[in-house]
């Protein structure tokens, strides 16, 4: 996730890019930039690292331009002063000035920044350069510029629906060219665009907090229309072109309430992310309807996927179960052996590896000690090491011999719910392509899962939405019981280890998780009148398996909050209650349980009054043993 903004007004540009920019900076962080327009052109500052190293950047830059006098004369010759910042979280290239927004056209006529990913960067990108055009980066986000250039003619509101048409992916973006002064125009596809209405000036960005100092009165953009902002007003246009009438609406939020995206609490919104986050992990990585295209693993070649003999992975906490899920993946569709361990047992455990083996490290920030420990100790016994982690730069990527990374943008709330259904999301990609690269799934087999792998972030939208007020409304119900017991089988046994984790995180309420078929063996003693029983009951070879199992958790008299697939009649007149999602292929089907779990943690948490976001004794991110 990146942030964007932009501005046209009488105030001075660069203080409300970058106090804007600081109110985005959740969005990414590793790199930023603003252009300033000036009668010369525009005035370009772009710098690696937090903001704070922009702010130096455009400080010096501000100071000198007082002794050239040429930028902050070009400005002060302007009826108006204009510009565009961006934060970025990197996703295509990686973190260097270069790549940092803003990006133009290589006569430097627009200047555009772009959130989210142009999914057909790369054919764009090969015409553009058969047409002559040289790129200065390795973004995706650079051909925006060239596409806007190739068909400006003095329009830039023109131009940019143009070449909207040809984008594909999910993105928003601003352009601003010095031949229209005071203009910026923004388009959308499936990422957010704001506008923020004052008095002779305009705001955009990717969210109301980056102007929420300076307005309150906003407006939305859809996707598919163009929106050209001047200081005196802005008018939407639809895909033909035809004006679309659009008042602004006054929004009470405070600052907090606004970083938080209007929700109660950034894990109740990351919550809602998780459609977003895995739209960005799978976007360009499923352009093929035929296989997945992972991208630069480093020195983990194809030739390597095809002749590994067996797969470790290791990992701590909620990366583990992403770990665990993983497993049915890899062994049904790629027909390699998994093994997965916690880091902080496997790194003290003597463990037999060797060279044939590819061990991963998941870690969302890729800086925990233990797993970093068990990463290095596979690595020194000659194995081949994949990271999978979050953050770009992180120590996991700069000690692993290839990273495969989430883009799940930055999560605030301590327990995982975004970065947890990405690492599945980027695992699953990764299985579909040993079992491309190993032959071990027929091409129907292979492009249903690609095909289901695109559709999983509209799924995981409509469970949010179909999932959201039951789970609330059980959790209120239950948020006194003193025992939560979670079952599940097969790719549902993580998914009952990770729902349990989270209740225990943030409500603090005991739970035991257990794989469904072992529970004669000893939780069931633990059940009475007054226990809930969780079971992941999602479609699966094994239902019927976990239906027999609940109706032994039913004959003790416990009561069931079953979650299973939208349709399924298999627990009709046995479980109490039923949250369902829905239906797709039955190992990725059960990433989409977890949702309805997270939310029935919350509910609990939030019934009890805790502070979700930060619950006692634990951290985001563990550097210690
Ligand atoms: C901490 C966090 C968990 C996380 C675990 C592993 O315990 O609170 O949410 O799952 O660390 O973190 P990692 O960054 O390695 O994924």
């Amino acid at each position: 996730m990146c942030g964007i903004i932009g501005y046209t007004g009488s105030r001075e540009p660069r203080e409300v890019l970058m106090a804007g920019l600081q109110r985005l900076e959740y969005r990414g962080y590793d790199s930023a930039g603003i252009a300033v327009q000036s009668s010369v052109g525009a005035d370009v500052i772009r710098s690696v690292g937090n903001l704070a190293a922009l702010r130096e950047a455009v400080g010096l830059a501000v100071g000198a331009e007082t002794d050239s006098a040429a930028g902050a004369v070009g400005i002060a010759e302007l009826p108006s002063s204009t510009g565009i910042g961006h934060t970025r979280w990197a996703t295509h290239g990686r973190v260097t000035e270069a790549n940092a927004h803003p990006h133009c056209d290589d006569q430097e006529t627009i200047q555009v920044v772009v959130n989210g990913i142009i999914e057909n960067f790369a054919t764009l990108k090969n015409e553009l350069v058969a047409g002559g055009s040289a790129f200065s980066s390795e973004t995706d986000a650079e051909v925006v510029a060239h596409m806007v250039a190739a068909v400006y003619d003095g329009d830039l509101v023109d131009a940019v629906r143009t070449a909207n048409r040809r984008l594909e992916g999910h993105f928003a973006f601003v352009a601003m060219t010095a031949n229209q002064p005071g203009l910026l125009v923004g388009a959308r596809h499936e990422c957010p665009l704001v506008i923020g209405v004052g008095e002779g000036e305009c705001f955009v960005a990717s969210a109301v907090p980056a102007f929420l100092d300076y307005t309150r009165l906003v407006v939305g953009i859809e996707d598919g229309e163009v929106v050209a902002m001047r200081p005196e007003g802005i008018e939407i246009t639809g895909l033909d072109g035809e004006t679309i009438d659009r008042q602004p609406t006054e929004v009470d939020w405070d600052v907090e309430t606004a970083e938080k995206g209007g929700f109660e609490s950034f894990m109740l919104k990351e919550i809602h992310e998780q459609a977003d986050a895995i739209a960005e992990t799978v976007a360009d990585r499923t352009v093929r309807a035929d296989g997945v295209d992972l991208g630069d693993l480093g020195s983990i070649d194809d030739q390597l996927l095809r002749e590994i003999s067996r797969i470790v992975i290791v990992a701590c906490g909620t990366s583990y179960h992403s770990g665990l899920i993983a497993r049915y993946a890899i062994e049904t569709w790629a027909r390699v052996p998994v093994e997965v361990e916690l880091a902080s047992e496997y790194r003290y455990r003597t463990p037999v590896v060797g060279k044939n083996d590819l061990v991963i490290g998941i870690t969302q920030s890729g800086e925990t000690r233990d797993t970093l420990a068990a990463m290095r100790c596979a690595r020194d016994a000659g194995a081949t090491v994949l990271a999978l982690t979050n953050i770009m730069g992180s120590q996991a990527e700069r000690e692993a011999d290839g990273c495969l990374f989430t883009r799940a943008g930055l999560e605030i709330g301590v327990a995982a719910t975004k970065t947890f259904s990405s690492q599945v999301a980027a695992l699953f990609l990764l299985a579909i392509r040993l079992a491309e690269l190993r032959g071990s799934l027929e091409e129907k087999q292979l492009s249903d899962l690609v095909a289901a792998m695109k559709h999983l972030p509209h799924l995981v939208d409509q469970t949010v939405a179909a999932t959201e007020e039951t789970a609330m409304e059980i959790g209120r119900r239950y948020a006194k019981a003193g025992f939560f017991l979670y079952i599940g089988r097969h790719a549902g046994l993580p998914i009952a280890l990770e729902g349990a984790l989270k209740l225990k995180e943030i409500a603090y309420v005991p739970t035991d998780a257990y794989a469904a078929g072992e529970m004669k063996h000893g939780p069931i003693a633990l059940l009475d009148e007054a226990t809930p029983v969780v079971c992941v009951a999602t479609d699966s070879a094994v239902l019927e398996k976990i239906v027999s199992n609940v109706m032994e958790v039913r004959a003790r008299g416990a009561v069931v909050i079953a979650v299973e697939t939208e349709g399924s009649t298999a627990l009709e007149g046995i479980a109490e209650e039923r949250i369902a999602v829905p239906a797709t292929d039955p190992i990725i089907g059960a990433l989409l349980a977890v949702i309805p779990l997270q939310l029935l943690a919350y509910s609990i948490a939030s019934e009890l009054g805790l502070n979700v976001d930060q619950p006692r004794n634990l951290a985001k991110t563990v550097t210690v043993e």
